[in-house]
């Protein structure tokens, strides 16, 4: 049980995603992995074609065959983007190719509706945060109106808070480390409306992008918005609570990570890590017991459950079952009620980015970001009508999900998961569908889909019938895998799968590794970008990406730091095409302590938005710093750099000053 004056340790995603799980080190301490792959990121020695013999056989025979100066060569002449490389590194500033504008467009605090409160730090309050943009954000989408390049909607999840970077007068260093002080029920109050996502009209004016305060869709969406529970599962007495016996209403969304944007325009966002908001010990031999274990729930990061009894499972122990989903929002009417859609399964969602196949029938790619678990996609049962936007708005009520097993030899499974068909039945503790679905990993396991290094956000691009995977990291694996080759995978890699007969509702595939990630230039590190790559164009943990309407992909990182990879995160261009395949290059960087999120670019191309989350969250390794960042010594005060604010989530714009396409 949790003790009200017992002071918190500070919250960091890093927890989160390290936190419980199959095989996981319950200290938390770094492994001897890890810090092997720290110290090797800071050495420059064994660079050059030795790096060649730590490639493992499922690399892709382009990369192998690039790894001399001339196929080096040959790559930059056929990569598809074009622009002056940023210097990797770490400082208090973003930086962005020059020859671009990076403006920031939205700060945590920022308005949202024209009548919404000045933001005053020293003053929050929940009513004010209510009005005012969210904070972390992580996923962004646009979402033109009337068909415009330069009017749309913008979409941005607000995943987490910190409070230790948020809230004055809050933190005590004891032993080099943040300690925050006992929560309070404003703090919390302050924080659930910090959480969620914002909906804002926005519109470019002489070359400029700007908020429209009075837009009539403008919205917030916080902890506690009235949602809808549909699908398969909804009603389901797993889901029932005392403050909800239909099992059909659920205040809020949590923890949404990244999302999407649907082909019918309506914003999808994904419920990650669910865990950290529960406290509280289940009654005794309760049948959720080893539901929760396979989730990590209660992890206790947050304070909420002190102060409301659904965040405590000894009171309220059905509430888990209402969270981990992913949630669908009507951008187009901002009163309308946010859906839980059930039929796409419970985890840790990282994302929910879709296309619709060649038949007409939507598909919608799902990671679960966790160690050792699984990559998944969704086929709707029915077809996308372009003509109909009311037709569409069901589509995620009912399909099939599937989970991919990935083979050494380089085909590929995806698993259906019905109730009934194999091990998926009753006697396996599945009494319906909405038991698949609640409890998806454990159904997962079952099939022996496979466990892979933290699936994070998955890209589809429907031209070409592939989709791109990023796997950010694991360090805690006895054994490899051909689709997950480093047992020390400190860097994570990306897969690119190819569903067979480019038909993205295929049941079967091929997938190969586009790149293993990290310094190329070491041997022991692995990393397989071409030898094009410069030494500012490498990265470590992919997490968000985007295939813009050109079909180039662009990666963002979470978790380069001055010690692990000596860069902050950032925005990379990275070739997947001929002889440029695997050249990656830096196009943006965040400031200190920062996770680059996002990124989204405009249909035409001529804007990239992209989100900068926790920036000031770290800067102990930075000799800028060199101490722990808190609200009163921060790493950094971006992007105000004013004595009177602290530091501040953003979304940033990119544009190009000559006004062209960006990249190009
Ligand atoms: Fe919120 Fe998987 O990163
Ligand atoms: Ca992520
Ligand atoms: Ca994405
Ligand atoms: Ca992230």
């Amino acid at each position: 049980m949790n003790d009200q004056n017992h002071s918190r340790h500070v919250f960091r995603t890093s927890q989160l995603e390290e936190a419980d799980g199959p095989g996981l080190n319950p200290t938390n301490n770094r492994t001897m992995g890890e810090i092997i792959a720290a110290r090797f990121s800071r050495r420059g020695f064994l660079r050059g074609s030795m790096a060649a013999t730590a490639i493992s056989a499922t690399v892709s025979p382009i990369a192998l065959l690039a790894a001399d100066d001339a196929h080096a060569q040959e790559a930059i002449e056929g990569s598809a983007f074009n622009f002056p490389e940023v210097k990797a590194g770490v400082d208090a500033d973003h930086h962005v190719a020059e020859g671009y504008d990076a403006d920031v467009l939205l700060r945590w605090g920022d308005k949202v509706f024209a009548d919404a409160p000045e933001f005053d730090p020293a003053n929050q309050s929940q009513a004010a945060q209510e009005r005012q943009f969210g904070y972390n954000n992580d996923f962004v989408g646009f979402i033109p109106l009337e068909g415009a390049d330069d009017h749309g909607l913008l979409v941005v999840n607000h995943e987490y808070t910190n409070e230790h970077l948020m809230f004055p007068g809050i933190v005590t260093i004891k032993d080099g480390e943040i300690e925050l002080a006992a929560a309070t029920e404003d703090r919390v109050n302050i924080e659930m409306a910090a959480h969620g996502g914002t909906v804002i009209e926005i519109r470019k004016t002489d070359g400029k992008w700007q908020p429209v305060l009075d837009g009539k869709l403008n919205r917030r969406i916080t902890a506690r918005t009235p949602m809808e529970i549909s699908g398969p599962a909804a009603g389901h007495a797993r889901l029932q609570t005392n403050a909800d016996p239909t099992g059909k209403e659920v205040l809020g969304t949590i923890n949404n990570c990244a999302g999407g944007v649907t082909p019918w325009g309506t914003y999808i966002m994904a419920e990650e890590n669910i865990h950290g908001y529960f406290m509280g010990t289940l009654p005794e031999d309760h049948p959720e017991t080893a539901n929760y274990e396979r989730m990590g729930i209660p992890d206790e990061s947050y304070a909420w459950g002190e102060f409301e009894d659904r965040f405590d499972v000894s009171k309220e122990p059905n509430e888990p079952n209402r969270f981990g989903w992913v949630v669908e929002v009507d951008v187009m009417d901002p009163e309308s009620r946010p859906k839980k859609r059930t039929a796409l399964g419970r985890f840790k969602h990282e994302g929910a980015e879709s296309a619709v196949a060649a038949d007409g029938r939507v598909v919608f790619y799902l990671g679960d970001d966790e160690r050792f678990d699984y990559v998944y996609k969704f086929v709707t049962a029915g077809k996308y009508n372009p003509d109909d936007r009311a037709a569409n708005m069901d589509l995620l009520d009912e399909g099939t999900l599937y989970v991919a097993r990935f083979d050494e030899d380089g085909t590929m499974e995806w698993l259906p998961m019905i109730h009934g068909e194999g091990v998926l039945t009753a006697e396996n503790g599945f009494e319906s569908q909405a038991d698949i679905l609640i409890e998806t990993r454990r159904a997962a396991d079952l099939l022996e889909a496979t466990p892979m290094d933290r699936p994070e956000d998955i890209e589809p691009d429907a031209a070409k019938g592939k989709a791109y995977v990023m796997l950010t990291n694991n360090t805690k694996r006895e054994e490899a895998d051909a689709a997950n080759p480093r047992v020390e995978n400190a860097f994570g890699h990306i897969i690119e799968i190819s569903e067979d007969g480019g038909d993205l509702t295929a049941t079967s595939g091929r997938w190969e590794i586009l790149v293993q990630c990290g310094d190329p230039s070491i041997a022991e590190v692995g990393a397989t970008f071409s030898t094009a790559t410069t030494e500012d164009g490498w990265f470590g943990m992919p997490d968000n990406c985007a295939v813009d309407s050109d079909g180039r992909l662009w990666v963002t990182t979470d978790g380069n730091t001055l010690a692990d990879t000596g860069r902050t995160d950032g925005l990379w261009a990275l070739d997947t095409e001929g002889s440029a395949r695997g050249t990656s290059r830096l196009f943006y960087r965040v400031p200190v302590g920062a996770e680059m999120c996002g990124p989204c670019p405009t249909p035409d191309l001529t804007t990239f938005f992209v989100a900068v989350q926790h920036p000031g969250d770290g800067g102990d390794d930075w000799e800028g710093h060199g101490r722990p960042s808190y609200y009163e010594d921060l790493s950094t005060r971006w992007p105000d750099f004013s004595d009177d604010m602290p530091v501040r989530p953003a979304v940033v714009v990119i544009t190009k000053q000559d006004g062209g396409k960006i990249g190009a």
